[in-house]
């Protein structure tokens, strides 16, 4: 068993690719949790997103997989929530850069967009690639600053919106 825990999610957009994607984690051996949406019915990405988003932040999970018809919506919704870095990757380049660089902590694609075959290169390339930190640890700590400066921390703390917590 892989050490990553992973939160897995989407919208009936996605629920196909979902389940390409649990087949390949179960190959692999890797430790999931699959936070639904179950069946091809549908349902709003927001909420899924919200619950992947939150086991990641919480630190439930050390990362999140979010599917949905394009990856945008899904991503979207699970970038509301302070702390996560939702990552929109089609190609094995932005996969690689998207760990390297941003250090995403949810991953997010489109079935309606790439394949399963790409999405689970994708997928490995992911998982497997470690935030290399100097120069672009100090960039993530801007995009942390810009969440605290809009009240992110703020509203995690109760305070009321707007109010400073520094
Ligand atoms: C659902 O029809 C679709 O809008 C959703 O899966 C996603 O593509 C939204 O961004």
């Amino acid at each position: 068993m892989s050490g990553i825990k992973i939160a897995i999610g989407c919208d009936h957009g996605g629920f196909r690719l979902k389940e390409e994607i649990k087949k390949m984690l179960q190959e692999q051996n890797r430790d999931f949790n699959d936070y639904g949406t179950f069946s091809e019915d549908s349902v709003d990405y927001p909420d899924i997103a919200l619950e992947v988003a939150k086991a990641v932040r919480d630190g439930s999970f050390d990362r999140g997989i979010l599917i949905c018809g394009t990856g945008i919506g899904i991503g979207i919704a699970a970038n509301k929530l302070v702390g996560i870095r939702a990552a929109l990757c089609h190609d094995t380049f932005s996969a690689r850069a998207s760990r390297e660089h941003n250090n995403a902590n949810i991953l997010t694609m489109g079935e309606r967009v790439i394949g399963a075959g790409l999405a689970g290169d994708i997928v490995k390339v992911w998982l497997e690639t470690d935030f290399v930190g100097g120069r672009h640890a100090r960039r993530i700590q801007k995009i942390s600053d810009i969440e605290q400066a809009d009240g992110g921390i703020s509203s995690q703390k109760g305070l009321n919106p707007g109010e400073s917590c520094r």
